[in-house]
């Protein structure tokens, strides 16, 4: 733990020496308008019009252009405020530690933002974000998913309003594989009968790098091995099947089924290569479904989708609930209107656009039922089920801590300098004195 600490501290202390070292904190991230331009630069030559003003920070990509699509029409609607972007790097961790950064400074350059799911606890505790309750009422929270609505609960309070949910896929490439595997086993067998096939260079690919889309690929392993993390608020990680699951998943990593350079993969990393034809099987979330049918890509046509393989101990495939939500900076000078931004962005219509668009998995429930989804993304019919029961990470104020543990136990494992048993070990011990922590 006091390793864990040292490293944290270290990266905590990085961040705030590169995010402090250009004046603004978390607007360094120079704020844009929905054409992408500068709104500093705009300023000098354009006619000046007294608009209202929303800062609204997200991080990655906006695939398909859906999230511009949707603010556009929003400003539209309201053409007496304006909607600045400020945009963040890809990667959640790297987000959620410029997030704390900032607020925990009361920065208020930005009004909303778009959050992971497994932040909400965390932000909440520390009184960062605005409680939602007086504009999202029980009555709109239900309909969305009960899964959902209950990450962006925190002390019986709702903090945020989903924008998407996610969990993930088992991608195979349908031009080679013509039964998707129910067991890693029957993966394995498949890869390595099929692995000649021109253009492939893998087997199976996911995110191997040490960040949090690591913790979700192993606890995917853990639990679809009929491991847990937590049951009734009670470490219970240390078990022959989570031992079995993070071993499996070391094992497919340094076999010829996958490969080292998954090591250096996060999300668009897979999704690129399986994209370049030269993957049989990803682990991958919703979104990249649209892409990979896209014009430019080499498998158009030739993608198919399955719920994640099970370990040798496991009966059921759970993935990993994933997600991202608008929330309320606690600094924001006018949530009214924020909230405003909120309802449209978080809209039936605009879920629908966001899937058709972007690809992204509504929240919504009734979106699945919408015919021009149906159409853009086959999938909301056969797998509305593997987003309503997908599992979450442990949900905890110090969930940061938790995932950090997970991180750094796991990539030892991978590299071979502790085994599998050693490092479900340490994240047992790790927890138990988060829990501790928690409790005092
Ligand atoms: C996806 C999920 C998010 C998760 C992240 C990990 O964006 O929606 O919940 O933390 O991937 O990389």
């Amino acid at each position: 733990m006091k390793n864990i600490t040292r490293i944290k501290l270290l990266f905590i202390f990085l961040v705030v020496v590169l995010t402090f070292s250009i004046p603004g904190c978390i607007s360094k991230y120079n704020n844009t308008d929905i054409s992408g331009q500068s709104t500093e630069k705009k300023q000098d030559n354009s006619i000046t019009v007294d608009k209202k003003t929303i800062i609204y920070s997200y991080g990655g990509n906006d695939h398909g252009g859906s999230m511009k699509r949707n603010i556009e029409l929003f400003q539209k609607a309201n053409p007496d405020i304006q909607v600045k972007l400020q945009q963040l790097p890809d990667s959640t961790d790297y987000q959620f530690n410029a997030y704390q950064v900032a607020l925990s400074a009361g920065d208020s350059s930005f009004d909303v933002f778009n959050a992971d799911i497994i932040w909400i606890a965390g932000l909440a505790s520390a009184n960062w974000i605005l409680p939602l309750d007086r504009f999202f009422d029980e009555a709109k929270q239900q309909e969305f998913f009960a899964n959902a609505i209950e990450a962006c609960t925190y002390n019986g309070r709702i903090y945020a309003v989903p924008s998407r949910t996610d969990a993930p896929f088992l991608y195979y490439r349908s031009d080679i594989i013509s039964q998707p595997p129910k067991t890693y086993e029957e993966l394995m067998a498949l890869v390595r009968k099929n692995k000649n096939f021109p253009g492939i260079k893998y087997g199976y690919i996911f995110q191997g790098v040490s960040y949090e889309g690591l913790v979700c690929n192993v606890l995917e392993f853990i639990w679809n091995n009929g491991g847990e993390v937590f049951e009734n608020g009670k470490v219970v990680i240390n078990t022959p099947e989570s031992i079995e699951g993070l071993q499996l998943f070391i094992d497919i990593i340094n076999s010829d089924v996958s490969s080292h350079d998954v090591l250096g993969f996060q999300e668009e990393d897979a999704r690129i290569a399986f994209q370049d034809g030269t993957a049989i099987f990803m682990r991958n979330w919703p979104y990249a479904y649209k892409r990979l049918n896209g014009e430019d890509s080499k498998v158009k046509g030739k993608v198919g989708v399955a719920p994640l393989p099970v370990g040798p101990k496991g009966k059921m495939s759970r993935g990993t609930l994933g997600g991202w939500n608008y929330t309320i900076n606690r600094h924001s000078k006018n949530p009214e209107l924020v909230w405003k931004f909120i309802e449209w962005m978080s809209s039936y219509d605009a879920q629908v656009l966001d899937n058709t668009v972007g690809g992204y998995v509504p929240a919504r429930k009734a979106v699945y039922h919408n015919e021009q989804v149906k159409k853009a993304n086959p999938w909301v019919t056969d797998f509305t089920g593997i987003f309503e029961s997908a599992k979450p990470r442990p949900v905890s104020p110090y969930y940061a801590s938790i995932s950090e543990s997970m991180q750094v136990n796991f990539t030892n494992a991978i590299l071979g300098k502790i085994s599998a048993r050693t490092a479900i070990e340490n994240i047992e011990k790790d927890l138990k004195e988060i829990l501790l922590r928690n409790s005092n």
